[in-house]
């Protein structure tokens, strides 16, 4: 080989080692800026938007709340924890920080009918998630994204600020159920397993089931799963069952003139 080809080759060379550097140098820019958006995104937006609803909410009640203290309480139940397996009772200090307020007679509990429960109680009825907490953590998944674990942390933070706001149910209350299903009163629901057992006499006058269907009727208040509801609740608690269309609902809750009585 003459001069020629030998530098011809040492400058192939050279120009090979300045693409592998510049792929290499690339692959970690690249690794670098997705692990700072992960990071970034672990708690920092979703303590900023935690403590913007938790302020928002605090207003519109008029319960003074410390946010901040609120979610460090929240940060508490699974700090120092696998946060996809975090047990009921971690939420004990977080539920007794901002516990739910009950609003006797107005208490509203629904189950397989979230698409309608909350227009329909709007301004009049209160739910979970009209509860400073359900307002904060609604729609939240904080573990993972959508997987089975994630669920599994909802629920035990539903489950556990479920019980609390079944346990302080007072008065006449309602549940919403959905007459479009053919099991309305679902031995798997968080409001059989849970609410149901909750509910005692010595505050609570009646229960109200208003089962709600859509063009497809599955089942209405004769359905067998309400025989179940009523052997769960406790004697003394007088149990009402109305059926309501969800259009019947809508017309009702959306006259100009409506005032907070029922649309069942
Ligand atoms: C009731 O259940 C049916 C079937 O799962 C569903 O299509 C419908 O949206 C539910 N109704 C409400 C009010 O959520
Ligand atoms: C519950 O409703 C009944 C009428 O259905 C009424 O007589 C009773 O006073 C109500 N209870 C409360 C605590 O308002
Ligand atoms: C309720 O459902 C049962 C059985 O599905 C049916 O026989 C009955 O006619 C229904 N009642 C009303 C008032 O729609």
């Amino acid at each position: 080989m003459d001069i020629e080809g030998r530098r011809g080759a040492k400058k192939r060379r050279k120009r090979r080692l300045v693409a592998v550097v510049c792929c290499v140098v690339l692959v970690l820019l690249v690794v670098v800026v997705v692990l700072a958006v992960v990071l970034s995104n672990r708690s920092g937006p979703f303590k900023e938007t935690f403590i913007e609803k938790c302020e928002r909410v605090t207003a519109e009640s008029k319960r003074p709340a410390d946010c901040v203290k609120v979610w460090s309480a929240f940060e508490r139940a699974y700090v120092g924890r696998d946060p996809c397996q975090v047990p009921v009772e971690a939420y004990d200090h977080l539920i007794s920080t901002a516990p739910p307020h009950p609003a006797c007679n107005r208490m509203m509990f629904w189950s397989g009918t979230k698409d309608v429960v909350h227009q329909a109680s709007k301004g009049c009825y209160q739910t979970m998630e009209d509860s400073m907490l359900g307002a904060v953590l609604d729609g939240h998944t904080w573990c993972g994204k959508e997987g089975s674990n994630g669920k599994r942390l909802l629920l035990s933070f539903w489950g556990r600020a479920s019980t609390e706001f079944a346990a302080v149910a007072c008065g006449n209350t309602t549940v919403m159920l959905n007459g479009s299903r053919t099991t309305p009163f679902s031995p798997t629901s968080i409001f059989a397993s849970i609410e149901v057992k909750k509910f005692t006499s010595d505050r609570m006058s009646s229960l109200t089931v208003v089962m709600v269907t859509n063009d497809n009727v599955l089942a209405n208040c004769t359905d067998k799963s309400l025989k179940d509801l009523r052997k769960e609740l406790a004697p003394g608690i007088k149990y009402i069952c109305k059926e309501v269309t969800e259009s019947d609902l809508f017309t009702c809750k959306n006259k100009p003139d409506k005032t907070c009585g029922p649309c069942w």
